[in-house]
C-alpha cells in the first residue's frame, strides 16, 4: 500500500478518521488544504477571495503532488473538490488506493456547524469553506455533491460514515484494506510445521488478503463453508468473499451472533442444519473466521459433522491467534459450565493475520496479552522480557508494531505447539497450559460470563496463583513483583474490587476441570519461565484467596 487518499464532501470525516488511519497504519497523516496553507502562509478562504478558485486549485494540485511523494505513502485528507481536476483524480489512482467517505450534505452540515462551534468554545475564528459561504449552504453541498458525486464514485473503496464514529469508520476501512491484501507487507512470515497431524499455523502480516492462495495450496473442493460472527462480518467479509471468489472458490457464509452465548447447542445445531441443506461433503472445508467463540464453534461443527471435515482457523483475536487457534481443543458450553462439551480436532491451516488486530476494540486486545504473559510465565523468560521492554508499546497500539506482533504471535504458537505435540489431550504436561485458568475460570463463573472477559480472569488468576506459590514459598518475591508489574503495564487487572466473595471462588475451583481425585492441581510458579502442577494446602489456598475477594458477609 503506498498512500490513501481519503475524499469526499467537506464534514465527511476525512480528518478524523485520517488520523485514526494513520496512527494504526504507522504512516504520517497529511490534508492537503493544512499543506496549502503552510505553502502560502494564509488561509483557504482567503486564498479564494484574494486570488480566485483556480489559483486555489492550482496550489492544491501541488500540494496533492508533494503529499503523494512522500516517502513509505501517507494517509492524505484531500479537499472536498479535489476530484474536481482530471489530473488530480490521474495521479490519486496511480500512487494509491482511494477511499470515498459518503455522507449525505445535511449530516455533513451539521458536523461543520458543530466543528464551527468546537472553535469558537475554544476562542479561535472558525475557518468557513469558501464554496459554502453562500446564503444556503445546504443547497450549496447539495449542489457540489451533485456535481462531484460519479467522479468520488471512481474511488477504490466507499464507505457510509453517516451513523458512525470515526473509530467505526476507520475500523471499516482498515478491515477492507487488509481482506484485500491492500496492506504493506512485513517480511516476517513465519511457519509452523505441526509434525504430527502434518499442518502449518502461518503468521502473516495482512495474509487474510492471501487467503485464496493458502487455501488453494490445501487442494480443496471450491465450496467453502465460511463461519463468522456478525461483528468481523461487517467488517471482514465482504472483501473475504470477494477475494475468495475471485481465486476460483465459490463461499458461503454463515453468521452467527457474535459473543460467546453463541457458543452453545443451539448455534451448533442451526450450523449443521446450514451444511446439511446445502449438501456438504466430506472433503469441504469449514473455515472459522473470528475469535476463539468461532473457532471453537465452527472447530466443533467441523470435528463433528459427517464426522469430521477439513478445517481452517482464522483466528482474528490476539486471544485466539495466541491460544485458541492453536491446538485443536474445540466445543461448546453447557448451561451448566464453560466447554465441557467439545473434541480434539486439528485444523488443515490456523492462518493468523495479526493486521486483524488493528480492528480489534481495545478491551479485547488487552486480554489476550494476558495469555502472551502466560507463555512467558510457564515456559519462556526470554519472551517475559521482550514484553517487559514492550509493554507500553503493545498496551498503547497507536504505532502498532507489526514485526514485533508477528514475531510475539508466531513465538506463543511454537510454544503451544512444542506442549501438544508432546501431550495432545492433556494427560499431562499440556496442563501447565493451564496457568492461572484455576481461579480465572472460577472468576468468569462466580461474576457471571462476560463481566469478566477470560484473558482477564487469566490475569487476576495469575496474581492469585503467583500469591500461593509465594506462601508456599516456591518462588521468590522479585518475580512475583515483575509479574504484577508486567500484567499492570500491559494494562490488565491485577487486584479485585468488586462483591464476588472468597467462598463461591473456593466453591467453583473445586468444579473446575482439572480437579483430578477431588484435589485441585495447582499450576505453580517457581520463577519466570518455570512452573509445576501440584496440589496445595487448602488452608493456604483460602488464606490467600481470603486476601483478594470479599469475605463472606
Ligand atoms: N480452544 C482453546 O484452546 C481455547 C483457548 C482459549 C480460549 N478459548 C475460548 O475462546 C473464547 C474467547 O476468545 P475471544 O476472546 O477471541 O472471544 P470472541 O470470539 O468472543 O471475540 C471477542 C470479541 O472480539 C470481536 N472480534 C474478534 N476479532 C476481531 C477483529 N479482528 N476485529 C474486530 N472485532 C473482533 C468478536 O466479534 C467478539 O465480539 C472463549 O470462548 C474461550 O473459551 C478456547
Amino acid at each position: 500500500m503506498r498512500n490513501i487518499f481519503l475524499t469526499g464532501l467537506s464534514g465527511s470525516g476525512k480528518s478524523t478518521v485520517g488520523c485514526i488511519l494513520a496512527q494504526r497504519l504507522n504512516k504520517p497523516f497529511l490534508d492537503t488544504d493544512a499543506l496549502i496553507e503552510a505553502a502560502c502562509g494564509a488561509s483557504i478562504s482567503s486564498i479564494f477571495s484574494q486570488h480566485g478558485e483556480n489559483y486555489f486549485r492550482d496550489c492544491e494540485t501541488r500540494a496533492l503532488a508533494r503529499a503523494a511523494a512522500t516517502e513509505g505513502g501517507a494517509i492524505i485528507a484531500t479537499g472536498g473538490g479535489i476530484v474536481v481536476r482530471e489530473e488530480n483524480r490521474a495521479l490519486m489512482k496511480a500512487q494509491g488506493e482511494r477511499i470515498y467517505l459518503q455522507v449525505d450534505p445535511a449530516t455533513a452540515l451539521e458536523r461543520l456547524h458543530a466543528q464551527q462551534a468546537a472553535a469558537l468554545a475554544r476562542g479561535e475564528k472558525p475557518e468557513i469553506r469558501p464554496l459554502l459561504s453562500g446564503p444556503d449552504p445546504l443547497v450549496s453541498l447539495n449542489a457540489l455533491l451533485t456535481a462531484r458525486s460519479a467522479w468520488y464514485k471512481e474511488a477504490d473503496f466507499s464507505f457510509s460514515t453517516r451513523d458512525k464514529s470515526s473509530e467505526h469508520a476507520a475500523r471499516e476501512i482498515l478491515a477492507a484494506l487488509i481482506g484485500s491484501g491492500k496492506l504493506d507487507a512485513v517480511p516476517s512470515v513465519t511457519r509452523y510445521i505441526h509434525a504430527g497431524e502434518g499442518y502449518n499455523a502461518v503468521v502473516d502480516w495482512g495474509g487474510l488478503g492471501r487467503l485464496g492462495q493458502y487455501l488453494a495450496q490445501l487442494r480443496l473442493p471450491p465450496r467453502i463453508f465460511l463461519v463468522t460472527d456478525s461483528n468481523i462480518r461487517d467488517l471482514y467479509a465482504p472483501a473475504i468473499l470477494q477475494g475468495l471468489s475471485r481465486s476460483g472458490f465459490e463461499p458461503l457464509l454463515y453468521t452467527i451472533p457474535a459473543g460467546e452465548a453463541s457458543k452453545s447447542q443451539h448455534q451448533l445445531n442451526a450450523i449443521y442444519d446450514w451444511l446439511v441443506e446445502r449438501h456438504a461433503e466430506r472433503r469441504e472445508a469449514i473455515v472459522a473466521l473470528g475469535g476463539g467463540v468461532i473457532g471453537d464453534l465452527a472447530g466443533y461443527a467441523a470435528a463433528t459433522y459427517l464426522r469430521g471435515v477439513p478445517l481452517v482457523q482464522l483466528p482474528t483475536s490476539l486471544l485466539a491467534q495466541v491460544d485458541a487457534a492453536i491446538g485443536g481443543k474445540t466445543g461448546i458450553n453447557h448451561p451448566r459450565g464453560k466447554n465441557l462439551i467439545g473434541a480434539f480436532y486439528q485444523p488443515r491451516l490456523v492462518l493468523a493475520d495479526p493486521a486483524t488486530l488493528l480492528t480489534l476494540p481495545a478491551r479485547e486486545r488487552t486480554e489476550g496479552w494476558a495469555e502472551v504473559v502466560k507463555y512467558g510465565m510457564i515456559l519462556d523468560a526470554e519472551l517475559f522480557a521482550q514484553l517487559e521492554a514492550n509493554a507500553g508499546l503493545l498496551r498503547d497500539f497507536t504505532r502498532p508494531p507489526a514485526d514485533l506482533l508477528c514475531q510475539l504471535i508466531a513465538r506463543c504458537i511454537a510454544l503451544k505447539a512444542s506442549i501438544i505435540e508432546e501431550d495432545e489431550r492433556e494427560q499431562g504436561r499440556r496442563a501447565i497450559l493451564n496457568y492461572g485458568h484455576t481461579v480465572g475460570h472460577a472468576l468468569e463463573n462466580v461474576a457471571g460470563y462476560g463481566q469478566w472477559l477470560h484473558g482477564e480472569a487469566v490475569s487476576l488468576g495469575m496474581v492469585i496463583a503467583a500469591a500461593i506459590a509465594q506462601q508456599a514459598g516456591m518462588i521468590a518475591e522479585v518475580d512475583v513483583i515483575r509479574q504484577r508489574q508486567l500484567l499492570a503495564a500491559l494494562g490488565l487487572p491485577v487486584s479485585y474490587d468488586g462483591t464476588v466473595q472468597a467462598s463461591a471462588i473456593l466453591a467453583a475451583t473445586q468444579v473446575d476441570k482439572k480437579v483430578a481425585g477431588k484435589q485441585v492441581r495447582w499450576v505453580m510458579p517457581q520463577s519466570i519461565g518455570k512452573v509445576i502442577v501440584s496440589t496445595m494446602p487448602d488452608d493456604l489456598v483460602e488464606r490467600v484467596i481470603s486476601t483478594f475477594f470479599s469475605p463472606a458477609s
